[in-house]
């Protein structure tokens, strides 16, 4: 269906709430929320978040200038959904792994796909929720049935509830990440709190273990696996003048990557200096940590993010 269609269709379904557009972005269409606490938009393709910004503040994520806007190439920045697998599919667990007959693309599929936009509610003027699904059956790729849902919160905080249903009559493993990229003055105004102490392995030196005694600060390309981290984690960010707080409930893992200067040349709609500008940290369920769901079971995670004044 034409895009022009759709957003009509969209209109006669969800027009009469205010704060809500539905806007054609090259060959995808998204939806744009303004309300009493922030702005945000969401693309269908990938149920991908794009944009939180609170009222009077830099946006907390991050979107590259360089974004295509094609059908089928998940969008540089926001929060892509990386599932039902993450990074290379050969360094996911053999259970993982052992359900496919041929390895697959990086981040796995539902990034690229479009999703349903099923409810708007908006509870009052402060807040929006929207609810987004897709429906997987099984193909020669992916032998599941499979319901995904992720319901997003706009408000002073952005709220992401990221669901998995297994509908299949077998057991399905799957290895998954909210690829969060936010928004930084500049690297040496920022550092990342939460993380000391905790193991990482570093996939830029063959994925060997290491860990930090101090807070995480970064001066060249940083790709790491942190596993079972504590609690909440913040980046903090002199310049901006203020804390962007992470928390989640059941994404014991987070990933910390930014390309920096040679990788961002070889990146897809990532301009050559935006590394400086940009910092990922990934809530995650990996290796050990892989999901495993019996005919019938739901998996949830819950990621929040809000923004703090201050370097707290
Ligand atoms: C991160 C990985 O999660 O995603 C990086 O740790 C990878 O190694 C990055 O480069 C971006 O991946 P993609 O597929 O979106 O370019």
């Amino acid at each position: 269906m034409e895009i022009q269609q759709q957003i009509k269709q969209l209109q006669d379904k969800f027009g009469s709430l205010s704060g809500i557009e539905f806007n054609q972005y090259n060959e995808l269409l998204a939806v744009d929320i303004k309300n009493d606490s922030a702005e945000a938009t969401i693309f269908l393709q990938g149920a991908q978040v794009t944009k939180f910004q609170p009222k009077g503040q830099e946006p907390v994520l991050w979107l590259s200038q360089f974004c295509d806007y094609k059908k089928g190439s998940p969008l540089r920045g926001g929060i892509p959904i990386c599932w039902p697998w993450f990074s290379e599919f050969d360094r996911n667990p053999a259970a993982v792994k052992e359900q496919y007959n041929t390895p697959q693309a990086a981040h796995g599929f539902v990034r690229k796909q479009d999703w349903l936009l099923d409810s708007i509610h908006c509870p009052n003027t402060a807040i929006t929720v929207l609810n987004l699904s897709l429906n997987i059956t099984p193909n020669k790729d992916f032998p599941f049935t499979v319901r995904l849902g992720l319901s997003v919160t706009v408000g002073p905080s952005l709220e992401i509830e990221f669901r998995v249903l297994n509908n299949s009559s077998t057991n399905f493993c799957f290895t998954s990440a909210l690829h969060s990229y936010f928004t930084i003055s500049d690297s040496a105004n920022t550092s990342v709190t939460g993380l000391e102490g905790i193991d990482y392995l570093d996939t830029l030196d063959n994925w060997n273990a290491k860990s930090d005694a101090g807070s995480f600060v970064f001066n060249a390309e940083v790709d790491r696996i942190y596993q079972n981290i504590p609690g909440e984690v913040r980046i903090l960010d002199s310049a901006h003048d203020r804390s962007i707080v992470i928390t989640n409930t059941n994404s014991p893992d987070m990933v910390v990557w930014n390309p920096w200067v040679e990788k961002a040349k070889r990146l897809g709609q990532f301009g050559d200096q935006e590394y400086n500008g940009m910092l990922c940290l990934e809530n995650a369920n990996l290796l050990e940590n892989y999901c495993h769901l019996a005919p019938g079971e739901e998996y949830k995670t819950i990621i929040n993010i809000k923004s703090l004044p201050g370097v707290r």
